[in-house]
């Protein structure tokens, strides 16, 4: 069973990808890591973010690994954990230009179905998901939240991970990004999807939809909870 989950930056799409996989007892994979990982192996190489060849052969080749847990992403690069650093607002910054790059994108939604293959059942969260990795995915749900909300969770995030930013740059930030995803990234609702607006729901509700839905479409959801933590 796949079952995509696209939405915009800051739409609450990571966390509730991530609890409903949790709860189904799934994989998830986090699609927006491969970007920011690809992201910061290009500026480690020093490569020129507009160079398509460069960074399509660094797609297709860099070393890097993701392991998607109910709690936390880990991802290593060339043997090192660059879980944090991939979060930073600077990688945020730079990999929109890596997604704009069709090749680039190619790439990893090849590393995408891959890894849908050999998994069988996942939730995969991303842009593109439900539209180019998975069209025939077993669910889609579209998640969307008015600018200012979003804003404000990320501005929240990125200050408990301790970057000094303010709540108008990530406002800012978030905008140019919806304008890059929307014209040249991959940011597509499937027409076929269940769009959520998360703008006014915990992220409790937000999961409770979800599993609403997919119980109603005769989805066996298991009552209990794997680390036995209320959501
Ligand atoms: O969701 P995120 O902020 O971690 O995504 C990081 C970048 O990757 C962002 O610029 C959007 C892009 N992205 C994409 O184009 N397609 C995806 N499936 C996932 C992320």
């Amino acid at each position: 069973m796949i079952i995509t989950i696209d939405g915009p930056a800051g739409s609450g799409k990571s966390t509730a990808a991530r609890k409903l996989a949790a709860r189904l007892h799934i994989p998830y994979l986090d699609t927006g890591a491969m970007y920011r990982v690809v992201t910061l192996a290009a500026i480690d190489d020093r490569l020129d973010m507009t160079d398509e060849d460069a960074i399509t052969e660094l797609a297709a080749t860099a070393d890097f690994s993701l392991d998607c847990g109910p709690t936390h992403v880990r991802v290593v690069l060339r043997g090192q954990d660059v879980s944090e650093e991939i979060r930073t607002q600077r990688i945020a910054n730079h990999s929109k230009d890596i997604a704009r790059l069709k090749r680039v994108r190619a790439i990893l939604v090849q590393k995408q179905q891959e890894i849908g293959r050999e998994l069988g059942s996942m939730v995969s969260e991303g842009r593109d998901q439900g539209s180019v990795a998975f069209p025939e995915a077993d669910f889609k749900f579209y998640m969307v939240a008015d600018l200012d909300t979003r804003a404000d969770r990320r501005f929240h995030d990125l200050r408990a991970e301790g970057e000094d930013v303010t709540l108008e740059q990530v406002k800012e930030n978030i905008s140019s990004r919806d304008a890059s995803d929307e014209q040249k990234g991959g940011l597509v609702r499937p027409d076929d999807a269940i769009e959520i607006n998360t703008s006014n729901l915990t992220i409790g509700q937000v999961l409770e939809q979800l599993l609403k839905h997919l119980a109603a479409c005769g989805v066996d959801v298991p009552n209990d909870h794997p680390t036995g933590a209320s959501s």
